[in-house]
């Protein structure tokens, strides 16, 4: 097992959209166990493999970060059968260090997908549960959490990381 370094905005990886998961195994397993530590490390409660680098539509999560492996959730190739009603909740992403935001998502949704086997699963949930399956997914999608808040908040962010550049940035 070993942490991976987790990609942070405005890296262009992470705008890219994610190729499907078609092999089942041994090396998709060490991913997954790569993911889950890397998860817990930060800590954060869901990472997608873009954000490892990875160009696969498969993310991980820990609602309790427990950093028990048995606990770990997997979905490859997630879809949205159904999405209803809407929430209002603070957001963060391991990919966006230092920076929440309020975000508009489905109150509900229905996904189905595949575990870390290839079988498929079907998950019907709402609240937290249904806010981390739509901010994990934008990411194999190329999206991030600030492409759905006010172009002012998104200023603000900008601001702050040119700031930080500049002070890292050689005299
Ligand atoms: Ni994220």
């Amino acid at each position: 097992m070993a942490i991976r370094k987790v990609l942070t905005y405005p890296d262009p990886f992470l705008r890219q959209v994610a190729e499907p998961v078609t092999r089942f195994g041994e090396s998709l397993d060490a991913l997954i166990r790569d993911m889950a530590e890397t998860m817990w490390d930060e800590p954060g409660i869901g990472l997608a493999a873009p954000q490892v680098g990875v160009g696969l539509r498969l993310f991980v999560y820990d609602m309790e970060v427990s950093g028990d492996p048995a606990k770990v959730r997997v979905v490859c190739n997630p879809e949205f059968t159904l999405m209803e009603g809407s929430q209002v909740d603070e957001e963060g992403c391991l990919s966006v260090p230092g920076f929440t935001a309020d975000v508009k998502r489905a109150a509900r949704v229905v996904m189905r997908g595949q575990d870390r086997a290839g079988k498929p699963v079907e998950l019907d949930v709402a609240g937290l549960h249904a806010r981390l399956l739509q901010h994990e997914t934008d990411h194999l999608d190329g999206k991030l959490f600030i492409d759905h808040i006010s172009a002012l908040k998104r200023g603000i962010l900008k601001r702050r990381l040119r700031k930080a550049q500049a002070a890292q940035a050689p005299a």
